[in-house]
């Protein structure tokens, strides 16, 4: 096999196995945009300062961004990334200038009770399913945010309009 081959038949492959896990996990690996990831530094910034000494994890970290911005923000905070999928979990974690932790795990099946702060951009379909996990087994004084869709069972502290971001909104919930 000659080397285009080898990187056709290589390219082929992981589109295939991250279209497997995208319909498996019923959400695409698109980033958040930057205007959303702007607003909830700032956000978070204006309620937490530095955020020292917390735990902020991004469940469902795709391919590692947000985790990225947050660690270069808050260097004082530990930035976990949790992410299902091979491919974007490979990417983020193989990133040379990585300076959060990312772990590849179902977020469904691990625990949150002590985690400061939460990040979410999934589906509605997922924020349904969360929403029982998010009500009863969170730590007091929780954050936590939603990119693109409410958690309905919850009542939202804050709605912060994301201009330019297919996002459109972002929740952040105070529990
Ligand atoms: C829209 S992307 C979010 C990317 C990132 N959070 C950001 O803001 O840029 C959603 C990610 O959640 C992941 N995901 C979906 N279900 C998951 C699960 N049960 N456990 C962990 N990750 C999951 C998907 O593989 C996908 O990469």
């Amino acid at each position: 096999m000659d080397i285009a081959s080898f990187i056709l038949l290589t390219i082929i492959i992981i589109v295939i196995v991250n279209t497997i896990y995208s319909t498996k996990y019923k959400v695409v690996n698109m980033p958040s945009a930057p205007n959303t990831r702007k607003a909830i530094i700032k956000d978070l910034k204006s309620l937490k300062g530095d955020c020292a000494n917390l735990r902020i994890y991004d469940c469902g970290s795709g391919w590692g961004g947000l985790c990225k911005k947050l660690s270069k923000f808050f260097p004082n905070a530990t930035v976990t990334g949790i992410e299902i999928s091979p491919i974007p979990f490979i990417v983020s974690y193989f990133n040379p200038f990585r300076r959060y932790k990312v772990k590849r795990d179902n977020l469904f099946k691990i625990d949150l009770s002590n985690i400061d702060v939460l990040i979410f951009y999934l589906s509605p379909h997922h924020m349904e399913q969360l929403s029982k996990k998010l009500k009863n087994n969170t730590k007091e004084n929780v954050i936590i945010y939603s990119q693109g869709f409410p958690i309905l069972e919850l009542e939202a502290s804050e709605i912060i309009g994301i201009p330019y971001a297919l996002e459109k909104k972002l929740y952040r919930y105070d529990l």
